[in-house]
């Protein structure tokens, strides 16, 4: 028997069939990976299984053991015994770790809140999770990584039997990946079965007994993980043979564009402290450099400080075509030819209930407007032609972003400042939760844009990206750049070596 069963799942939004006809079956206490192209229907199937969209908004069956199962409500679904970490993370940030994992169920005692009581359980559930900090601690003051594990924990503590993880190591750092997989190994060992939604394969073969792949809203097939393989279910995904990763051609690097001296930024909280340390750097036109790195060896510092939207403080020369250049703010940026798509699009990068259009063009304002009138029918073409480009799905230029799937969002965020024309393009992961299929056009766009002359520095933690991509590759580690390599020279190892601290 099988411990959830959704069976002929279909649901439509306007102008979209999102699932038509889903079947999906979970074995109880199995690591179940769901794979899909970005737009494929997996976060909207999960928020089917977990009340979000609730009964009657879809048409199909959910069985829990073999049981009929209609749910009105999240909490129908947690009573179930059902409980989902969504894509974009959701937890109140004025509140502290304890409020929010009790949230609408904080122990009470004659109508009081037995506060005691809460922060010790809250301190039960952060011990199973790794995570030390105090539970009295307000959300805003963690990082991503640390919001997700309080997620986890906040499940776990509802005693859930099916536990939904949608795309949860986007943002966890490599130490926080492996707690993530040692609990998830703990929770299969207890016959809790785990829904795992991701875009990292190794991840997936590494953790998943099944796993079931959708395409346009519909069940391709569900294989056993031992028994496939990566180009197996990337090819079951995408609909064709994908044999070529990284379109590699050779590029002609011309004159500097961007030079960087002594440049040091310090901690945005622990003011003396630094988390870039005197470094150089060089970019020359028409030239992709790579900078790895493990997460938190200060990529992420290095280049939103460049781009005038780093926090804290910074100090060092920056010289763009030779001039030298003072960055205060993302309009000196932008002004001075630079672009930088952040890691954490969603927050940095849309205004979720403006639409596809309007999201795109939010940064390029002098060329779709003239004397401040925007130009509808600029703002079509352009948006148009990167929606094309970047293969974003979407039902219209006028749709809401909030509606688009979350890997499609991203695209929105990459277009948006591809269309800003400018001189050096900064991508901070820029593939994190994009499909394999579309990683492949934003490849074919960098080359394109190398083409046209543009500078690329991209940051990311996928070594093989790198490799595959970079022309020159800059290791950070702790702050500092520790070792240059060409492409022909580099490896996964010598990469790993030089960013663990060794040489
Ligand atoms: N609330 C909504 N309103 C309108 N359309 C929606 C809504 N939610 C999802 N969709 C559409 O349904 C389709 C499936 O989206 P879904 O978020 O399930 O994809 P996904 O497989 O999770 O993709 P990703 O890997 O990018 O997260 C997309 O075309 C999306 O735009
Ligand atoms: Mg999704």
């Amino acid at each position: 028997m099988f411990a959830l069963e959704m069976i002929d799942i279909s649901k439509e939004f306007p102008g979209v069939k999102a699932l038509s006809g889903v079947n999906f079956k979970v074995r109880q206490g199995e690591i179940h990976a769901l794979c899909g192209e970005n737009g494929a229907g997996k976060s909207t199937l999960m928020k089917v299984l977990s009340g979000l969209h609730t009964a009657r908004t879809y048409s199909g069956e959910i069985r829990i053991n073999g049981e009929k199962k209609e749910f009105y409500s999240i909490a129908d679904a947690e009573k179930a015994g059902i409980a989902i970490i969504h894509q974009e993370l959701a937890l109140v940030k004025d509140m502290t770790i304890g409020e929010n994992i009790f949230l609408g169920r904080e122990p009470k005692k004659r109508g009081v809140i037995q506060w005691d009581e809460l922060y010790h359980n809250t301190a039960i559930w952060l011990e199973r999770v790794g995570l030390r900090v105090s539970p009295d601690t307000s959300v805003s003051h963690l990082g991503i990584g640390q919001q997700q594990l309080v997620e986890i924990a906040k499940a776990l503590s509802k005693h859930t039997k099916i536990l939904i993880l949608d795309e949860p190591t986007a943002a966890l750092t490599e130490s926080e990946v492996e707690i993530l997989m040692g609990i998830l190994n703990q929770l299969r060992a207890n016959g809790v079965s785990c829904i795992y939604i991701s875009h990292k394969m190794p991840e997936v073969f590494r953790l998943a007994d099944s796993i079931t792949v959708l395409r346009d809203g519909q069940t391709i097939d569900t294989l056993p993980g031992s028994s496939t393989n990566d180009d197996q279910i990337v090819s079951l995904m995408v609909g064709r043979e994908l044999t070529e990763r990284y379109p590699r051609v050779p590029h002609q690097p011309k004159e500097t564009v961007l030079e960087v001296r002594n440049y040091s930024v310090w901690h945005k909280e622990k003011k003396g402290q630094k988390v870039i340390r005197n470094v150089h750097l060089t970019l020359r036109k028409g030239e992709i450099l790579g900078i790895a790195g493990l997460m938190g060896a200060g990529r992420t510092e290095f280049v939103s400080s460049l781009f005038g939207a780093y926090e804290g403080k910074f100090e060092g020369e920056v010289l763009i075509e030779g001039k030298q250049v003072h960055i205060r703010n993302i309009t000196d940026a932008v002004l001075a030819g630079m672009a930088l798509v952040t890691e954490d699009r969603k927050r940095q990068g849309l205004i979720l209930n403006m639409d596809v259009k309007s999201n795109m063009t939010m940064a390029n304002m002098h060329r779709v407007s003239r004397y401040s009138v925007i130009n509808e029918n600029e703002e079509i073409k352009w948006g148009q032609s990167y929606v094309q480009e970047l293969k974003i799905k979407t039902a219209s230029l006028e749709t809401p972003v909030g509606t688009l799937s979350g890997g499609n969002q991203q695209k929105v965020v990459i277009g948006k400042w591809l269309m800003s024309n400018p001189k050096i393009l900064i991508l901070d992961e820029p593939t994190r939760g994009i499909d394999v299929g579309a990683k492949f056009e934003i490849y074919n766009l960098m080359n394109r844009l190398i083409d046209q002359g543009v500078a690329i520095i991209m940051i990311s933690s996928e070594l093989p990206e790198i490799i595959g991509m970079s022309d020159r590759i800059l290791v950070m580690s702790e702050g500092q750049f520790v070792r240059e390599l060409d492409y022909h020279e580099a490896t996964q190892e010598n990469i790993m070596a030089s960013a663990t601290g060794g040489r």
